[in-house]
């Protein structure tokens, strides 16, 4: 895999918004994150934040479009066209709700999916490398990422297991075959790697409860320092 350039690296902050938090959600298919975000989504409104969960793409009316336009495609796209598209309805989605929304304190923006899902699928799973898709997403204010991502870590053969007990029709990307996985395994790996504060990798081979557990001691720890710090400012 290509060196990562450091200093486009440098360009990407999270969004610096008192009480609120942001968060996004990853994983190949069958890596558990609906029901993840669920739990997540109770136990963030127990502890009284209104939360609000965006699924990329999609988000807005423009965003759903071209969710459709990518999703339902009878033709393959060129890697480019796909990158380009899934980043501007996201950069729709922060102009539009995340930014607006994070505004109001004590909110709770969960994204299921975001800029790793393309750093994953098209740097790596459509060889665009990890500069292009981080190139792209320099300018604001596609430079802001979560506060946490967290990264259900699964086994080709658990995705083929989860997958196999659903059933459901697959889409664009799912029917691609089992070296377009592997690769996107890869590509999560590697942006966990380059950025090690942000990207939790949780090990979602386990049952869910325990996964969440994993999930609530890493929220603990981040409401704790978010309210450390703006108790500090
Ligand atoms: P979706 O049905 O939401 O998948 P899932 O339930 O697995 O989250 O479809 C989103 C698909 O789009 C999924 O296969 C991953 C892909 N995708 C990208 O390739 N790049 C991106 O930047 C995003 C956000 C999604």
């Amino acid at each position: 895999m290509q060196e990562v350039s450091q200093e486009l690296l440098q360009s990407f902050r999270a969004p610096a918004y008192p009480g609120s938090l942001f968060l996004s959600f990853e994983g190949i298919e069958g890596a558990g994150k609906s029901s993840q975000l669920k739990r997540t989504t109770e136990y963030l409104e127990e502890k009284g934040y209104r939360v609000l969960v965006l699924r990329e793409p999609g988000g807005t009316t423009f965003g759903e479009r071209l969710r459709k336009a990518i999703l339902e495609t009878n033709k393959e796209l060129h890697p480019l066209a796909e990158a380009h598209l899934f980043a501007s309805a996201r950069a729709q989605l922060l102009y539009e709700v995340v930014m607006k929304e994070l505004e109001k304190g004590g909110t709770a923006i969960i994204c299921d999916r975001y800029i790793d899902s393309s750093l994953a699928y098209q740097g790596i799973g459509r060889n665009l490398g990890f500069n292009a898709i981080l190139q792209m997403h320099s300018l604001f204010p596609l430079n802001l990422v979560p506060h946490l991502t967290f990264y259900f870590r699964i086994d080709l053969e658990t995705s083929y297991a989860r997958q196999k007990m659903r059933n459901a029709p697959k889409d664009y990307f799912e029917s691609q075959g089992g070296e377009f996985y592997k690769k996107l395994i890869a590509g999560y790996d590697k942006a966990a790697e380059i950025f090690p504060n942000r990207i939790k990798t949780i090990d979602g081979n386990r049952d869910m409860e325990t996964v969440f557990s994993d999930v609530r001691s890493l929220l603990d720890q981040l409401i704790h320092s978010i309210n450390t710090n703006s108790g500090q400012a």
